[in-house]
């Protein structure tokens, strides 16, 4: 499993060996560069970065760190190392090997999984590909690129299988991954969130929070998957996923702790005129991010869902270590739905449910940056409190769509909504003060007015380190 680094395209997977293979990735190679320099940050295309970059799949010293221009980051394709003996965990395949090939009857499931989860990589970087010039520090900088490098980087996790095992159908695949993009009204990204702009860092850091973490629960899923290359290309890719939600995480961390000192400083909770984001926005702003985000896996009861489970294609959050048949065809699970005007709970078989099941483990994750925030403004002495609005809060997808639901999770109707949606969601105005903070700071260890340091630099580096070369 060592790395080739002397190759064109990086790879631990012996792409030398495939020359069919290489051709059609290397001539893939330059489509890519050209849309990367093109939706990507073009703006910084010149500028050196301190940048991680993969050198090994194992647990220990996988990354490397380094001065690198963005153009020039070795996008690789690397897989996490096969486990011996690997055995189906769930499904009618259950205890069967795992499969190295695309089985026939599978084979049209399998690329639309990857297809669309390809699909939400690139258009991460189209989303933030203008928040470069609007940096509130160099850290945050480098932090944003080290993100966009990445999701590149999963695009080639996909891309790679889709010209492997789908033959020409994959290499179609992989050419339309890089002719949708995010809010084209023409050919837009497959999924909703991604078509949503990231015009702001307070924005960035709700989609990095929320949205990479849609992301890491449907890559566990998928590592689960009995078809081993997804298994292993998607486990290594939750290693480069968890620096993604560290930024978000930190990032309204960081934003909740200046808010709190200023507020204290001037002992008013309106902190606009002093420079800060007010809690009431910053609790608009996760309410939109989060609501969007939901609406991402997909349908509440879904058969899609069921048959991907069945078939062994995709599985639960950590599958295995769960206690029961793996199979589900007898169990039942609580669900949410609507009956007679009300919010309630009907058992439903559980194979039907998974996405929500999916959905709740996400929605506990959450859960706990927001006691984390919460824990900044308590030991502030603030008694504000964020929170997450109710699953059905302002959805687009799935059996809350058809209502107007309260953040408390109250049906209301459309006058109610329209008359309160300015108190829930970030209206024009919330929008464009926030629009009006995004000052670039360049300077080393400097940090915009809204925005409280990182409690730390990046690969023992200080705070004041220059993360990018302008
Ligand atoms: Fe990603
Ligand atoms: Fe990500």
């Amino acid at each position: 499993m060592k790395v080739d680094y002397a190759a064109k395209i990086p790879n631990n997977v012996n792409l030398a060996e495939d020359r069919q293979l290489t051709r059609a990735l290397e001539s893939w190679q330059p489509k890519y560069l050209a849309w990367w320099n093109q939706l990507g940050p073009k703006d910084f295309a010149n500028n050196e970065v301190f940048l991680r970059t993969a050198v090994d799949v194992g647990q220990e010293g996988w990354a490397n760190f380094g001065y690198v221009t963005m153009p020039e980051y070795r996008w690789g394709i690397f897989l996490a190392e096969p486990k011996p003996d690997r055995r189906i965990s769930f499904g009618e395949h259950i205890g069967q090997p795992v499969w190295n090939e695309v089985p026939g009857e599978y084979r049209f499931d399998l690329r639309r999984l990857i297809a669309v989860q390809g699909d939400t990589e690139p258009a991460s970087v189209e989303q933030q590909r203008h928040l470069g010039k609007t940096a509130p520090s160099l850290y945050d900088l480098r932090n944003l690129f080290q993100v966009n490098v990445e999701e590149g980087r999963h695009l080639w996790a996909m891309v790679y299988l889709l010209h492997r095992y789908f033959g020409k159908d994959g290499r179609e695949e992989a050419d339309a991954l890089l002719e949708r993009h995010s809010g084209d009204p023409d050919r837009p990204r497959l999924l909703g969130a991604f078509n949503e702009p990231t015009p702001d860092w307070l924005s960035f850091y709700l989609f990095t929070y929320f949205t990479d973490r849609d992301g890491k629960f449907q890559l566990h899923a998928l590592t689960e998957s009995a078809f081993d290359p997804l298994a292993r290309t998607t486990q290594f890719m939750l290693k480069e996923e968890a620096h993604h939600m560290f930024v978000g995480a930190t990032g309204v961390a960081r934003v909740i702790q200046r808010t709190a000192e200023l507020m204290k400083e001037h002992d008013t909770d309106d902190i606009r005129q002093y420079g800060g984001i007010n809690l009431s926005i910053i609790q608009k702003y996760l309410n939109f991010h989060y609501s969007i985000t939901l609406d991402l896996f997909g349908g509440d009861t879904s058969s899609n869902a069921a048959n991907y489970y069945a078939s062994g294609l995709k599985g639960r959050y950590h599958e295995s270590e769960r206690q029961d048949d793996h199979r589900l065809l007898n169990s039942t699970y609580k669900a949410e739905a609507v009956t007679d005007g009300h919010i309630d709970s009907i058992e439903v078989p559980t194979i039907t449910a998974l996405n929500q099941i999916l959905q709740d483990d996400f929605i506990a994750d959450c859960q706990n940056g927001v006691d984390r925030w919460n824990r900044i403004l308590s030991e502030a002495g603030i008694t504000t409190k964020l929170y997450l609005p109710h699953r059905g809060f302002n959805r687009q997808v799935g059996i809350f769509a058809d209502y107007h639901i309260t953040p408390e999770g109250v049906i209301c109707s459309d006058e109610e909504w329209e008359l309160k949606k300015s108190e829930w969601l970030p209206t024009p105005d919330d929008r464009s003060f926030v629009a009006s903070l995004m000052v670039p700071v360049r300077e080393p260890g400097k940090m915009a007015s809204w925005l409280a340091p990182p409690a730390t630099g990046i690969a023992n580096k200080p705070i004041d380190y220059i993360y990018v070369k302008l």
